[in-house]
């Protein structure tokens, strides 16, 4: 009973097919939500489908013995809201904006405990703004206020995390040019999982058309930086949200801007600010965001 030569090669030719492997190194799309009403609800920010990491923008008047605020402009969120982006696999931070007024490194860790018994895994509140929902962790998006105490809040925060339990993502939102004066000491304590470095309204190291090189030292020393664990470009999502400049078009993006970014071991994704702005952008750049490589082996 002979075997036809064609079905000998059957197997050979599969296993050949088969070990031609895309591979896709994991990066993601991070975005603000809770500034603009006009944007619908946390919910429908998640179902879009094209965010990894959504920031709940803002927490204000942290600090100083104030009563700290989450001001959502008038949005409505619930913590089934919450657990419904996280159902989707959405990482939610809440995001500390507004003028930072530390005034000590014990007033730090007072805050740090606020944050984490109204809002993460902390049971010592019977008031949590967000019910149950237990958010992924705290974002730091400071460009006012006092840079003070700033560090001792992320060291305090990432305290509630141990070698067996993250409980508490920490990143942060510098503008692009170094050092940032807010958040330079908090990103050297490399306690940030994620910066997205906001490479707009910064001409010393933005996009201009026609001119990556602004950028790309940039994205260069970022990468590079005492601290940073994982890098993401930070880009405006609409001309209208960078008066001085940076935006850069989803095509110049995905055919200069990522090739390059992509090519650091930090690189971890892009920030799109904001969503309220975010018609398509993020949808469009999302296929090309990931650094993916095709590999090859050699079957036999
Ligand atoms: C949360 O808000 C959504 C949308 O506004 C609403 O449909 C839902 O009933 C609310 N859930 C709770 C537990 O309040
Ligand atoms: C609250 O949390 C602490 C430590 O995180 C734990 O020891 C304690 O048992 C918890 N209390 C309740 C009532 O769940
Ligand atoms: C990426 O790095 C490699 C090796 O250093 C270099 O040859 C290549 O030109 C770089 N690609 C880009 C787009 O910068
Ligand atoms: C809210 O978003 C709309 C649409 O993108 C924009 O026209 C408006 O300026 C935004 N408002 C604020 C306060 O950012
Ligand atoms: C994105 O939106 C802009 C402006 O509304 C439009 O010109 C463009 O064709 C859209 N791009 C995609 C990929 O949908």
């Amino acid at each position: 009973m002979a075997i036809p030569l064609q079905l000998l090669f059957l197997p050979i030719t599969f296993l050949l097919m088969t070990s031609l492997i895309r591979f896709s190194q994991a990066a993601g799309i991070a975005t603000y939500w809770g500034q603009n009403t006009t944007e619908g609800s946390l919910v429908d920010t998640c179902r879009k489908g094209t965010y990894d990491y959504v920031n709940i923008a803002f927490l204000i008047n942290y600090g100083g013995g104030q009563t700290p605020q989450l001001n959502i402009a008038g949005h409505s969120l619930n913590s089934s809201e919450i657990e419904t982006c996280q159902g989707l696999g959405i990482k939610v931070f809440l995001s500390l904006g507004g003028a930072a007024s530390l005034s000590s490194s014990d007033d730090a860790q007072q805050v740090a405990s606020y944050i984490w018994n109204e809002f993460l895994g902390g049971n010592e509140s019977d008031s949590r703004p967000l019910g149950n929902a237990v958010l992924d962790g705290v974002d730091f998006h400071i460009q006012a206020g006092k840079a003070d105490y700033l560090a001792d809040l992320v060291q305090a925060l990432s305290k509630y995390n141990t070698p067996e339990r993250k409980l508490v993502y920490l990143s942060a939102a510098p503008e692009c040019f170094i050092p940032d004066y807010f958040l330079d000491a908090a990103i050297k304590t490399g306690h940030f999982d994620y910066v997205w470095v906001e490479f707009f309204n910064n001409p010393p190291c933005e996009y201009t058309p026609g001119n990556t090189s602004p950028l790309f030292d940039s994205w260069d020393s970022w990468a590079s930086y005492p601290g940073i664990n994982t890098l993401f470009l930070g880009v405006p999502a609409d001309p209208a949200v960078s008066p001085s400049g940076g935006y850069i078009p989803p095509q110049v993006l995905i055919d200069e801007v990522l090739p390059f970014v992509q090519n650091y071991s930090s690189y971890g994704g892009v920030m799109v600010w904001d969503h309220a702005h975010d018609l398509n952008y993020s949808e469009t750049i999302r296929p090309y965001v990931s650094k993916s490589q095709i590999q090859y082996y050699a079957a036999i």
